[in-house]
């Protein structure tokens, strides 16, 4: 079983992803965390980020892996890890710039390919229901308003203690949500089989019962 969860920052993909894994005892793959990894990496070694052929260099050098934990999973590069410092500004408002490029997608595709192939998976991104993925058994593509996602991630940088202005917050989702959208290979969209819910006005227990449902309507109907 293969469960693609899409959809723009901060519609709430991996917050129910993890919880969906985790009652299912899938493997849960955060696609998103992957192209942070390198970004990351890029920003440390100051590589110019529009440099494609550089970028999918350092993309081929760096080894990205997860360490699964009770509530989700750590995200490591060569073994360090790096959880906290790849959801870093810097990283969020860089991170569309990487993920634009062809070369950089080939072979984060690749990589999400082969942890796909190993278990039954739960995986959130932007492209996984339209080309990571085509055949995924179960395709979900969240949406929500924009001023409730930046309400949302407002919310989490208020309760980490970290300076945050709601605003600038609303205008950065803006910006990544369009160059994700109009980026020439694998946008942001949704496919055409997956079913779509808004979680604007939704709680996250609501929008992980509805997914579990249309898991389960699914197995019941293939007989598995
Ligand atoms: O959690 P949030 O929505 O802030 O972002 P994320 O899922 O961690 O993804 C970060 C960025 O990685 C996105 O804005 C995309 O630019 C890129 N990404 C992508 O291009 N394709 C994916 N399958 C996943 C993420
Ligand atoms: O992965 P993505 O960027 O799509 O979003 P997320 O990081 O899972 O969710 C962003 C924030 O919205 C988290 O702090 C969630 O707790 C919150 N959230 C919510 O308030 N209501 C929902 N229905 C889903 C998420």
């Amino acid at each position: 079983m293969r469960v693609a969860i899409d959809g723009p920052a901060a519609a709430g993909k991996s917050t129910v992803a993890k919880q969906i894994a985790k009652k299912l005892d899938y493997l849960y793959i955060d696609t998103g965390a992957m192209y942070r990894a390198l970004t990351l990496i890029a920003l440390r070694n100051q590589v110019n980020l529009e440099d494609e052929e550089a970028l999918a260099d350092l993309a081929s050098q760096i080894n990205i892996s997860f360490r699964h934990k009770e509530d989700g999973q750590d995200v490591l590069i060569d073994g360090d890890d790096v959880s906290d410092d790849i959801r870093q500004s810097d990283v969020t408002n860089n991170v569309s710039i990487v993920a634009k490029h062809k070369l950089v997608r080939e072979h984060m595709v690749e990589m999400q390919r082969k942890l796909a192939d190993e278990a039954n998976v739960v995986v959130d991104g932007r492209d996984i229901g339209t080309y990571v993925l085509p055949n995924a058994e179960v395709k979900i593509f969240l949406v929500a308003s924009v001023e409730e996602r930046a309400i949302r991630r407002h919310k989490e940088n208020v309760d980490r203690g970290i300076s945050s202005d709601l605003e600038q917050l609303k205008e950065e989702i803006e910006r990544r949500d369009q160059i994700d959208s109009q980026r020439e290979m694998a946008p942001l969209t949704k496919a055409d089989d997956a079913i779509e819910i808004d979680t604007t006005s939704k709680s996250i227990e609501e929008v992980k019962e509805s997914i579990l449902t249309i898991i389960q309507d699914h197995s019941s109907f293939k007989g598995v």
